[in-house]
């Protein structure tokens, strides 16, 4: 597999070195110079999701690592189901939260893990990234224990949920959590400070293990197909998803779906009030404007870092970008929407709420939606608990952790500091 850098097209790299930098030069973001077409045939939809996750990233990678060493990849980061559970008549939720953190990130994070250890050449290397929520435990699971690897993450103090936080600041052993007197957004700042010093990258082998590393993009793509191979044959070709969307990493995993063959017939971009892309969608201005806290609190990114990714993929395949719906969904509207789901049966969370919503407007006659449920319910177990005034039990993942100590230290929104810190401690 071969890629380029967005801002440097000369500056070429196959997979392993893109996964092993996450960026390129300039924090370029790295994208394949040609998408591999997938021969959707009969097997193909019949096959367990297994296979068909081994067909689909081994049109990626078995050129580069082998087809043996994609399936064994595939078979041991995917460990764990996947439903497309029916929600109301015409919507259905894909359930992406049934990996040991409880949220999609599982799906990037356990296969980034599992290639990184295959590619890293036995060089000693820092995972540094920045978590608005679930990235962070699913990254510290996935790499928890791993030799050789150092793991630091950033959140923003106050941005995260209590249980998110106990999730994977209760660590320890290689995994450095720092809580961000700051937002998101300037803790993504501070990571990309870090990369762009480069004798700090070369001495503690920095990487990057947030979407915009293209081996969690990757991982992404197979759940779109397994949304489409659980509908029934026949609706297979009228699938609308809404993504919901923050650093627009998913939304990216879903095109390439698409232009690798995936029979998708559009997107729904959906944002909460952090809503820089629908509004440029609308007004063809980009206009990042101030970060606003909201229930769903994982998109809480004005800034998207993986939105030069998918101007990059309409530009590749020749779509318009006017295909691309957006839709902005205020806090009203997410808890409004939670409620209806409630009341038919179905026991949702504020992200898919923001996405379910976007489907109510969009879905036209003929159409059947999906929108991805990213996060177990329990995750935002507060704001589920206020808006539905229920008491929602804990799965066992997150009541083992929530007597534990958080073992975080606290950090300004300062590059230097943040450096200081790895000097001090790695
Ligand atoms: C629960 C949840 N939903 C949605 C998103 C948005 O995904 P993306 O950043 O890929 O757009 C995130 C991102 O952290 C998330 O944690």
């Amino acid at each position: 597999m071969e890629l380029y850098n967005l801002k440097h097209p000369a500056e070429r790299v196959n997979f392993a070195e893109a996964v092993r930098r996450g960026l390129g030069q300039d924090q370029g973001l790295f994208f394949p110079t040609e998408i591999p077409r997938l021969n959707l045939d009969d097997a193909f939809w019949q096959g367990d999701f297994v296979h068909r996750a081994q067909r689909v990233l081994g049109a990626w990678l078995n050129d580069e690592l082998g087809e043996e060493t994609v399936n064994a990849l595939v078979r041991d980061a995917f460990n764990f189901p996947l439903p497309l559970v029916p929600v109301e008549a015409n919507q259905h939720c894909l359930e992406l939260f049934h990996g040991p953190t409880l949220a999609f990130k599982d799906f990037g994070a356990r296969f980034l893990a599992r290639t990184l250890s295959l590619v890293a050449q036995d060089a000693p290397m820092t995972i540094l990234t920045a978590t608005s929520g679930d990235t962070g435990a699913a990254v510290a699971d996935a790499f928890y224990g791993l030799p050789n690897i150092q793991v630091v993450v950033l959140y923003p103090d106050g941005g995260i949920s209590e249980l998110q936080e106990k999730l994977f600041c209760t660590l320890g052993g290689n995994v450095h959590t720092l809580k961000v007197s700051g937002s998101f957004d300037d803790c993504q700042g501070m990571v990309k400070a870090a990369f762009s010093d480069a004798p700090l990258k070369a001495q503690f082998g920095l990487t990057s293990a947030n979407s915009i590393n293209i081996a969690r993009l990757l991982a992404q793509t197979v759940y779109y197909f397994e949304a489409l191979a659980q509908l029934p044959a026949e609706q297979r070709q009228q699938a609308v998803f809404a993504v919901p969307s923050g650093n627009f990493g998913n939304l990216t995993a879903g095109l390439l779906a698409k232009a690798m063959g995936a029979p998708i017939r559009r997107f729904v971009a959906a944002t909460n009030s952090n809503d820089t892309v629908p509004r440029y969608l609308k007004s063809g201005q980009w206009q990042p404007g101030p970060v606003h806290a909201t229930l769903s609190n994982a998109m809480d990114v004005t800034s998207p870092n993986n939105w030069p990714r998918v101007e990059a993929l309409f530009a590749h395949e020749g779509w318009p970008l006017a295909e691309l719906a957006g839709e902005r969904v205020s806090e009203a509207e997410t808890q409004a929407r939670l409620k209806a789901m409630h009341q038919v049966g179905y026991l949702s969370e504020p992200h898919a709420a923001v996405a379910s919503e976007a489907l109510v407007r969009q879905l036209e006659p003929g159409e059947v939606g999906v929108f991805l449920g990213t996060a177990h319910p329990a995750k935002f177990q507060g704001a589920v608990e206020a808006v539905l005034t229920l008491t929602l039990p804990l799965p066992p993942a997150l009541a083992a952790v929530q007597e534990k100590a958080v073992l975080s230290e606290a950090l300004p929104a300062e590059a230097e500091a943040l450096k200081a810190m790895l000097r001090a401690r790695l």
